[in-house]
């Protein structure tokens, strides 16, 4: 039986590469910086280490068949691509859709570097380029219990991907042939706009919640204050306003390698009506 080292195990997406992995039957080892608090199944080996510093990974890359790799955010350890060519032949690692993001956008920029180092490393790799998350829909939580989601750009139409069907491609990835040199660009099976994304949790949750526009100069002050990165929300915005007029692509990937549809926006907010109410 093969090995597989989850990062990230706890994360949006590592969550789901960890139970479809133990459901496909293969061990698991998940890289958690505490083991002590990582609230993992019981099946799977939990082992300490850190990304911001590659000489702790070595306990966790021993006689693993292949990794997950997910990056943090935090700034890139080249390092830690070297040991992990080091220790094990596969990779599947949790990219973006770099073409589509502006070239303030941070995350682009290590995605980039990392795929870089990747490429040029003895590793056989795979690269999951994943369209924004469907569960960043979250972030409008608060403003659903209130019944009415103010942002800009609501007409913006987004292909959001469901996270499990992230971790089922990197699985697959993973665990059969033919990936190797693959760069997938995955996305959710339709592109909505961002009012229906909106109403349709609203349907989910068995409320009426509704879309009002902000002007983008109030969002630009507001988000700014949120998330503290100015760059970051000007990439944001101009995306968003491009989605208006172009909405974002649709690939039909996930049904290519899953053999079944993607998830759809309504089964994901189905799925997650207790973090809505
Ligand atoms: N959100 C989107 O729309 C989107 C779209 C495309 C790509 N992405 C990319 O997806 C990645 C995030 O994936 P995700 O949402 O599944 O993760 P996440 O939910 O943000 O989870 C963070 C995970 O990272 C681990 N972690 C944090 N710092 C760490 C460190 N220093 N060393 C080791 N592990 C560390 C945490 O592990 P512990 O706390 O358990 O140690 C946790 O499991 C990012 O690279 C992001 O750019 C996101």
């Amino acid at each position: 039986m093969s090995r597989i080292l989850v990062t990230g195990a706890t994360g949006n997406v590592g969550k789901h590469v960890v139970s479809s992995l133990v459901k496909a039957g293969v061990e698991v080892r998940a890289l958690v910086r505490d083991p002590g608090t990582a609230a993992l199944p019981g099946e799977v080996e939990a082992v300490r280490g850190d990304l911001s510093s590659p000489e702790t990974l070595e306990p966790a890359l021993r006689d693993v068949d292949g990794v997950y790799l997910m990056w943090p955010g935090i700034p890139v350890e080249p390092r830690v691509v070297e040991v992990i060519a080091g220790h094990t032949k596969r990779v599947a690692y949790l990219s973006a859709d770099v073409a589509d993001l502006a070239d303030g956008e941070r995350p682009a920029i290590f995605h980039q570097e990392i795929e870089r180092l990747i490429r040029k490393s003895s590793l056989a790799w795979t690269f999951v380029r994943a369209i924004d998350f469907a569960t960043n829909t979250l972030a409008w939580a608060g403003q659903i219990r209130q019944g009415v989601v103010r942002m800009p750009y609501g007409q913006a139409r987004r292909s959001l991907i469901h996270e499990r069907d992230i971790a089922a491609v990197a699985v697959q990835a993973l665990t059969s042939d033919g990936h190797e040199g693959a760069a997938y660009v995955i996305t959710g099976p339709e592109s909505l706009t961002q009012a229906d994304q909106v109403r349709i949790i609203g349907e989910a949750i068995g409320r009426e919640v509704r879309w009002e526009e902000l002007p983008p100069e109030v969002a630009r002050e507001q988000l700014t204050a949120a998330w503290g990165n100015a760059e970051f929300v000007e990439a944001r915005l101009r995306a968003w306003r491009a989605f208006v007029d172009t909405p974002e692509r649709v690939t039909d990937t996930v049904e290519r390698l899953l053999g079944r549809p993607a998830l759809t926006f309504r089964q994901w907010a189905e799925e997650h009506v207790d973090d809505f109410r």
